[in-house]
């Protein structure tokens, strides 16, 4: 729609994960490095939480398609889960379609596969999303799967990505096996307002356009608005193209953007979520 009137090859903002533009804040940086020492620390579990809209699946994302070493990775979401089946459910996770009947048979379908896994000197690991979505007796359940053993080792380890909550579930008394198998945890922020100004820059610029397109007084705005959360500058960034373009301006200004803001208070549903943890 108003990609032409800003000389943009593609709208810089969408609200889904796209990790081949993903920004590398210091905060996604610290998420990939424990990350990677919670992998090299052998086994356990590593847990990733950050406020809703913080950039999580797209990290997660980027991370599953970019290990390209001997291990074998596998992802799932919370929100789908086999209650009474779970060896199928992480089978499931690794694309591997299960022909079992029953719940047994998948978990000797389940340890055939980690064995084999061993046998290659290969461990598997699990990025699950969304996991605060994953009721706790089931998250336990899994982790007793994950330490099922081949040759006296355990071969499965998993990493989980989930919203604020998931931090309080792992804290309740009956996962307390469960805390204690999590090797490395971080919370991912929203940007400071550095990384909110080069974040919108990037975007811009790999839409096309100029990177000065938004004023350093609307990138304030955002930011102060949108908590510097990712997606909420998105939608703002976004939202303040269809005004400066419905307006034949050419520059996002500060006024733009704060006409966003009073039409959202005052009409919207998108109201911005103020995240627990902002600084
Ligand atoms: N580091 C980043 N680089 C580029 N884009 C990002 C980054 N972080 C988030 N985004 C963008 O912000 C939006 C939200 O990201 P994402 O869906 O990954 O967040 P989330 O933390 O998984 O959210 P939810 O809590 O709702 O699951 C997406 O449009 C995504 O492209
Ligand atoms: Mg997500």
């Amino acid at each position: 729609m108003y990609e032409k009137h800003f000389g943009l090859r593609r709208k810089p903002f969408s609200s889904h994960p796209e990790p081949d533009m993903l920004f590398w804040s210091d905060g996604h940086k610290m998420a990939r490095t424990m990350l990677a020492y919670g992998l090299t620390s052998g086994f356990g579990t590593v847990v990733i939480t950050g406020e809703i809209g913080a950039g999580k699946t797209t990290l997660l994302q980027d991370l599953a398609r970019r290990h390209r070493d001997q291990n074998r990775y596998g992802a799932l979401t919370g929100d789908i889960g086999y209650e009474n089946d779970v060896a199928n459910w992480l089978l499931y996770g690794f694309g591997i379609e299960s022909k079992a009947t029953s719940a047994s048979q998948s978990l000797l379908q389940l340890d055939k596969f980690l064995a084999q896994n061993r046998n290659q000197g290969r461990k598997a690991v699990l990025f699950i999303d969304e996991a605060q979505l994953i009721e706790p007796k089931l998250l336990e359940r899994v982790r007793v799967m994950a330490e099922r053993q081949s040759g006296g080792q355990p071969v499965m380890q998993l990493v989980l990505f989930g919203q604020p909550e998931l931090g309080s579930i792992l804290n309740m008394p009956q996962l307390a096996q469960f805390r204690q198998r999590v090797v490395a945890h971080y919370h991912l922020r929203g940007f400071n307002r550095a990384e909110s100004g080069d974040y919108v820059s990037s975007r811009v610029a790999a839409a096309g356009a100029q990177p000065e397109l938004f004023s350093v007084e609307a990138i304030d705005r955002i930011h102060d608005a949108a908590k510097g959360i990712p997606r909420q500058i998105n939608i703002l960034a976004d939202t303040s193209l269809v005004y400066a373009f419905a307006a034949d301006e050419s520059v996002i200004s500060d006024a733009t953007v704060q006409r966003v803001l009073k039409d959202r208070e005052q009409h919207g549903i998108l109201k911005t979520d103020q995240p627990a943890s902002f600084q």
